[in-house]
């Protein structure tokens, strides 16, 4: 005969429930190094917004679907609802806070506002995240490519036109800059 209900909640004296074991880490947060312990199960999103008060990156679904939580983890797009913190242990994280402060987000902030690609702006700072990872590595992007890679970041306001139309112009002025600059 097995333990039964009260056999199974009982827990060994001093033994630490999984969920209350912390793990001391070591981050490179935006301009700031951080270290501290945080809780194994603690989410990076949670980490960022609840610890270090950084809650430009929004909590949206919380399963991995709508972007809305996406920062950059050494320079890769991440869902920060689905990326443990204590995985950033000895990496580097920029939030939306970090790369507007640094001005790697200013031309599509402001191809964003210029094209009203931004209403509510609950999905913008995952959205951005999206556009400056196609910016930098996708800069020959057409507006179908552009469609395609943000097709991971839900906006609720559906105002997916006018965020195409803003991040394809930011591609366009950066390839006429490219072929000035090699015709000088
Ligand atoms: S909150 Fe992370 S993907 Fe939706
Ligand atoms: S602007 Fe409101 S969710 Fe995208």
């Amino acid at each position: 005969m097995g333990p039964g209900i009260a056999g199974a909640q009982r827990q060994p004296c001093g033994e630490k429930r999984m969920s209350e074991i912390r793990r001391q880490i070591s981050v490179q947060v935006n301009a700031e190094r951080v270290e501290r312990p945080v809780l194994v199960r603690q989410h990076l999103v949670d980490f960022l917004r609840e610890e270090l008060d950084l809650t430009g990156s929004h909590l949206g679904c919380e399963y991995g679907v709508c972007g809305a939580c996406q920062v950059m983890l050494d320079g890769k797009v991440v869902r920060g609802c689905l990326t443990l913190a204590v995985r950033a242990d000895g990496k580097q994280v920029q939030t939306v806070e970090g790369l507007s402060e640094a001005g790697e987000l200013a031309d599509l902030q402001e191809a964003f506002l210029n094209h009203n690609a931004l209403q509510c702006g609950f999905c913008s700072s995952g959205m951005l995240m999206t556009a400056l990872n196609i910016v930098r590595h996708h800069p020959d992007a057409s507006r179908e490519e552009i469609r395609e890679h943000i097709s991971g970041n839900y906006c609720r306001c559906t105002g997916y036109q006018a965020i195409v139309t803003a991040i394809e112009s930011v591609l366009v002025k950066n390839r006429a800059s490219a072929v000035l600059g090699a015709s000088l």
